[in-house]
């Protein structure tokens, strides 16, 4: 028999109204999922609440679990890299993630935690802190890094490898906004050394649509 973890959102710990400082602090006490409990810290996001661009990562990994900040371990330092090469001004991104609990297996305690994707009922869970800060924020442009943020943001047929780089126009609460999704940085750390490098291109190629888009 295939038990359903009860799983009620994080809806009634957004309050309503707040600020990005307001929801950082909420989020804290988050139970909308199962994934607070053996993380060691909410992780919210990072960077300007008045940016014309937000970049939604999946979900925190070992270092930003236990930092407190996004995308402050390897992929984080390989996303800044890209964004300062495709001249995407560092100042003017709010960064963030779909799921804001790191999910991981550890197979022993004390071993190493080892990284598990967020499963949809998680993404879905979490989903109203992401609409809620990007509410708050704002941005011209919203990059999808990765299936994951895909899921909670682009079209339902959207694919990462088909459809990435390409703008889509997409009617939110605060109006139309362009999204676009892209490769997540992890995934280009993950390529055969022989491949790297094109695709860390690509995904540079994919921030300069961004950089066009905001004219
Ligand atoms: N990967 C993500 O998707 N987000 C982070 O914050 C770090 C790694
Ligand atoms: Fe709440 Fe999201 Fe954490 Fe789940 S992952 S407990 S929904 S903040």
């Amino acid at each position: 028999m295939v038990t359903r973890i009860e799983r009620p959102g994080a809806q009634e710990w957004v309050p309503e109204g707040a600020g990005v400082e307001q929801l950082r602090e909420a989020a804290a006490s988050c139970r909308g999922c199962e994934l607070w409990e053996p993380a060691t810290q909410v992780v919210f996001s990072a960077g300007s609440p008045g940016a014309r661009v937000a970049l939604v990562g999946e979900q925190p990994g070992d270092q930003e679990d236990r930092r407190g900040v996004p995308f402050v371990g390897p992929a984080g330092r390989l996303l800044q890299r890209a964004v300062d090469e495709a001249g995407l001004d560092r100042g003017g991104v709010y960064v963030t993630n779909a799921v804001k609990h790191f999910r991981f297996e550890q197979r022993s305690p004390g071993a190493r935690r080892i990284h598990k994707s967020p499963d949809l009922a998680h993404i879905t869970a979490c989903r109203p802190w992401l609409a809620a800060e990007l509410a708050q924020v704002d941005p011209e442009v919203v990059v999808c890094l990765g299936a994951t943020a895909a899921k909670a943001l682009m079209p339902k047929d959207f694919r990462v490898t088909r459809d990435r780089g390409r703008p889509y126009r997409i009617t939110t609460s605060r109006g139309e906004k362009t999204f676009l999704g892209t490769i997540h940085p992890s995934a280009v750390l993950r390529v055969p050394e022989e491949g790297r490098q094109d695709a860390y291109d690509a995904l540079v190629a994919d921030l300069r649509v961004v950089v066009e888009a905001l004219g």
